[in-house]
């Protein structure tokens, strides 16, 4: 058994690397996210994954700025920063991105996903709705994820970003977006849902087969991290001597995939970094847990069914 300290990286189909794990920072306030971008880069991460909508990207630009003054080995090029255009910002990227990149205090992104493949009306707060509690959806022909992708195709050339993908596409809209004849570029990434209970081998290896690299989101289960009531995460987790957290990062960074897990505590910031070798056998029976408990957990109220809709979502 192998443990590993130094992080292995996949090669995006930009030719850049991408460390295989990184911090989330999804449910992160602001203050405890500063704190935990500081922990997290002084423990060996060099990955951080933020977004618009977390609310906390000037609180990861002030750590990285703060990490990288004192940092007597690493400057800004060893690091791969990630965040996403959030829904009502769809109709123009480049100032979205602009406006990220002020925030986080940064001159490029590593990474610019579309958080959701949904435009929301811009102007009206990050969760505009409808008196009855809808979410104001922008109408599929007025404009969509498609028209969005396009226009931060760009971005690359203009070198806000040094790469972009998606985030939450089901196979429907990926491979809408592949045939679309003015996406130029392949998505380097796509982040989403993976864990043992939401596994998702299907839209994985699509996405791989496409030289596109997935990204495991809630790779604990979420809030809590649930799995780590799990018999069988439990149990492996007493056979290899090692955290459940340890259990599930392995079997992400063994399906090919980068993993985020979030956490704003120190301790299990530096833990959650602990990457062993699973048995074959033991990465197969993680993937089969899902036969059993089957659920998505990050599910929010489109009021629509976005991840089994087909290509529009009307
Ligand atoms: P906290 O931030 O207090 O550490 P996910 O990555 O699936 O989104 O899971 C994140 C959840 O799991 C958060 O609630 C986080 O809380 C918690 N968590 C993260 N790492 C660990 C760990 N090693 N052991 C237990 N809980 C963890």
């Amino acid at each position: 058994m192998l443990a590993t300290k130094c992080i292995k990286t996949l090669t995006l189909n930009t030719g850049e690397t991408i460390p295989q794990l990184g911090l989330g920072t999804w449910q992160s306030p602001e203050e405890e996210c500063y704190e935990a971008v500081i922990s997290a880069l002084s423990s060996g991460y060099t990955h951080i994954d933020t977004a618009r909508c977390y609310g906390n990207e000037a609180a990861v630009g002030r750590a990285i700025k703060d990490f990288l003054s004192q940092s007597k080995t690493l400057t800004r090029h060893d690091l791969f920063i990630t965040t996403k255009i959030w829904c009502t910002e769809f109709e123009d990227p480049e100032t979205a991105l602009k406006e990220s990149l002020q925030r986080l205090q940064l001159d490029y992104v590593n990474l610019y996903l579309i958080h959701w493949p949904i435009p929301m009306v811009g102007g009206e707060g990050l969760f505009p709705r409808y008196e009855d509690g809808r979410r104001k959806l922008v109408p599929f022909d007025k404009f969509n994820y498609i028209d969005t992708y396009k226009l931060m195709q760009p971005l690359v050339k203009k070198g806000y970003t040094k790469a972009i993908g998606i985030s939450n596409f089901n196979i429907p809209k990926i491979q809408a977006l592949l045939d679309d004849k003015d996406v130029t570029i392949v998505p380097a990434a796509i982040q989403c849902e993976l864990h043992p209970y939401c596994p998702q081998t299907d839209l994985v290896e699509f996405c791989q087969s496409k030289g596109i690299v997935v990204e495991a989101y809630s790779p604990l289960g979420s809030s809590g991290a649930p799995l780590q009531q799990e018999p069988l995460i439990k149990k492996l987790a007493a056979k290899y001597n090692v955290s459940f957290a340890c259990i599930l990062v392995s079997w992400a960074i063994a399906r090919g995939t980068v993993v985020l897990p979030k956490s704003v505590n120190a301790d299990r910031i530096q833990a959650n970094l602990k990457v062993i070798d699973l048995d074959k056998e033991d990465v197969s029976s993680i993937s089969e847990i899902y036969k059993v408990t089957s659920k998505r957990i990050v599910y929010p109220d489109w009021g629509i069914d976005i991840f089994t809709s087909d290509a529009r979502f009307e």
